[in-house]
């Protein structure tokens, strides 16, 4: 098969809904040649039915990002699909409704390392479960948002972005030498079932779409599909440590 992505074997996390992120990225990747195994988590019946809408419909592993034994039986799980990978797609986050939509003064540490746990540490701990899969080097490529600027009602989850992406510097630090590249796209709002659980992430999507250079459309999740299968593909081989603002281009104003 040809396409940016021919012949790579890619493990994708997130998806929940056909509106995920991770759905669009794995659709474009199976468009662009990749095979898919998909990861999902909790509600599982949920993940298999929504794979089945994907063009060629992949196996799904459960995998509870903060559950060591899940990560543990990850590669074995993976190697009965795959001999190995060469991209890894984190796109999972979680926050607390007490650490979101203006409670930053009042979160409780239980509350913000939960937040943290799920949306900043995973992407160190999901990387190295992958490690076994991974020895031919390869690409892991994770979801941000602009965390250089603090968010009405994003608080920590803010700071747990602020992590990734320091996180993702230190991956590109750590597995440079294996060949292995680590970047962030960073997408402008999107009608996802994790940004629906914002209270009042509306305040800021209505903004982005007047002002955002290329506009905006916030169900439209093919763009950051795209730039995740840019980054998993081998038409960035020198890049790592990497932010890629797919965003309308707003983040490059000023007030
Ligand atoms: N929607 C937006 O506006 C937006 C903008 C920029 C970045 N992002 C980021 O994109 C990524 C994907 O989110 P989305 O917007 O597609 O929403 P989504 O709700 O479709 O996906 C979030 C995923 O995280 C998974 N998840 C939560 N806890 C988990 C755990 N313990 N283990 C494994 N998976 C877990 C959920 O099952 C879900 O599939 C997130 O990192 C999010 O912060 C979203």
């Amino acid at each position: 098969m040809s396409g940016l992505l021919a012949g790579k074997r890619l493990l994708v996390t997130g998806v929940i809904t056909d509106a995920s992120i991770a759905f669009s990225v794995a659709k474009i990747a199976q468009e662009q040649g990749a095979t898919v195994v998909l990861t999902g988590f909790g509600r599982m019946s949920l993940v298999e039915r929504i794979a089945k809408r994907l063009p060629s419909p992949p196996p799904v592993i459960e995998l509870d990002v903060t559950d060591p034994d899940h990560l543990a039986a990850l590669p074995g799980k993976v190697r009965e699909h795959v001999d190995g990978i060469d991209g890894v797609v984190h796109s999972i986050a979680f926050g607390p409704q007490s650490v979101l939509g203006g409670e930053f003064l009042n979160a409780k540490w239980e509350d913000v390392a939960k937040a943290i746990q799920v949306s900043t540490y995973s992407y160190q701990s999901l990387a190295v479960a992958c490690l076994p899969l991974m020895q031919q080097g390869g690409s892991i490529v994770g979801l941000t948002f602009d965390a250089t600027k603090a968010w009405p009602v994003y608080d920590w989850m803010g700071v747990a972005k602020a992590g990734l992406e320091s996180a993702s510097r230190y991956l590109a630090l750590h597995l440079g030498k294996q060949g292995i590249r680590s970047n962030l796209v960073s997408a402008g709002p999107l009608r996802t079932m994790a940004a629906k659980s914002i209270p009042g992430f509306e305040q800021f999507e209505d903004a982005w779409a007047d002002r955002a250079p290329l506009g905006w459309d916030l169900h439209d999740t093919s763009a950051a599909g795209k730039a995740v299968c840019a980054l998993l593909s081998d038409w960035f081989p020198a890049t790592t440590g990497e932010v890629v603002h797919v965003d309308g281009g707003y983040h490059a104003l000023g007030a």
